[in-house]
């Protein structure tokens, strides 16, 4: 049998370069090499735990989202993609993980720590926002997920899951997999600045590249990037350690882009020792970002405007992917119903 991959996203907004760096690209690389039952999906109940009085916020984002993993190369034909909201097993899974997790536990997750205090929610934070790490396990233990492509924020939430798998496999016997998560193999990726250099790419900081800009943009953001403050004449020697255009450089440039773009450097060490020891401006490197973000970009766009025009597709595929995801999930449920022992009128 071929191992189990699943992941998701909060519809809160569109995605950006840091999750296409941390986990996008990781999760088409996965689905091309045919060798797992793929399965991505919107998580919007997750989404609605925090957003319960805006829920036309998470309805408009779920498209937005479905057009990213579309863009990107995310296959309907290789890859089962399904809305969290569809699956109501997932919901009754989650109630009997509840029964397996203290409040204390909960509280601990670091996780949701930040989370919570990111919204300044304290005591008044929403029994569902606080539960959101068990309802994350039921999305993953329902399909039996053996391996989970995310960005590093998600890893104390894969370790709960992983906690509750031990907890109901030992009470009820071994009918749960333990995942595993996997991030990007590059420093850099799994954590992406932001335009302004500040540690994490993130909406609600302002400081987002999104797979969806259009050239001009790219192109203002771009141009508009932290780089080394002191690096202000050309002939200045310039830092490249906290500089966000060489960041990003890291995260995206191959040898190939600069045999096209910058042939009179054969890779990025020569740029940064050119930069450090002066007469390389910042404007020439932010140019050489532009055009390797554009070459990535471009085909997005092409494939979202694509899909933008034939929406009634991208419902079709989630809708498809959410009727074929739930007899998974049914399968799975049967199993723990049996397991706890409550299954009593269907024995079979
Ligand atoms: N927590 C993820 C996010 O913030 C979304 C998510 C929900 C998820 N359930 C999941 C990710 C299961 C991986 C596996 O976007």
């Amino acid at each position: 049998m071929k191992k189990v991959i699943l992941t998701g996203d909060r519809p809160t907004g569109k995605l950006h370069l840091g999750h296409y760096v941390g986990s996008l690209k990781n999760r088409v690389k996965l689905q091309n090499s045919n060798e797992y039952d793929m399965y991505v999906f919107i998580a919007d109940l997750q989404a609605l735990t925090d957003n319960a009085r805006n829920p036309e916020k998470i309805r408009n984002s779920l498209m937005e989202v479905a057009l990213d993993y579309l863009a990107v190369g995310l296959d309907p034909e290789k890859t089962t993609f399904f809305v969290q909201s569809q699956i109501p097993e997932l919901t009754e899974l989650t109630m009997h993980y509840m029964n397996l997790v203290t409040l204390a536990r909960l509280k601990r997750n670091p996780t949701i720590k930040t989370e919570i205090k990111e919204r300044g929610f304290g005591e008044a934070v929403p029994v569902g926002f606080l539960t959101y790490p068990i309802s994350q396990a039921a999305d993953i233990t329902a399909f039996k997920a053996n391996l989970i492509p995310v960005g590093e924020d998600q890893l104390p939430l894969i370790e709960q899951c992983k906690e509750i798998v031990h907890a109901f496999n030992n009470l009820y016997g071994n009918i749960l997999v333990e995942p595993q998560a996997v991030l990007a193999d590059n420093k850099v990726c799994i954590r992406l600045p932001g335009i302004d250099g500040k540690a994490k790419m993130s909406k609600s900081l302002g400081n987002c590249i999104y797979l969806s800009d259009d050239t001009e943009t790219v192109k203002k953001k771009v141009m508009s990037m932290y780089t080394d403050p002191n690096h202000i004449k050309v002939e200045d020697p310039g830092k490249v350690e906290n500089n966000t255009v060489f960041t990003y450089l890291e995260a995206f440039a191959t040898d190939e882009d600069f045999k096209k773009y910058l042939p009179e450097y054969k890779n990025l060490e020569e740029l940064k020792a050119h930069y450090k020891r002066g007469g390389l401006g910042d404007v020439k490197v932010k140019k050489f970002l532009f055009q390797i973000l554009e070459d990535l970009l471009e085909p997005m766009r092409k494939k979202r405007a694509y899909y933008q025009e034939h929406l009634d597709l991208v419902y079709k595929m989630l809708e498809d992917g959410s009727k074929k995801a739930r007899l998974v999930a049914q399968n799975t449920l049967k199993e723990v119903r049996d397991a706890i022992g409550i299954n009593y009128f269907n024995k079979n």
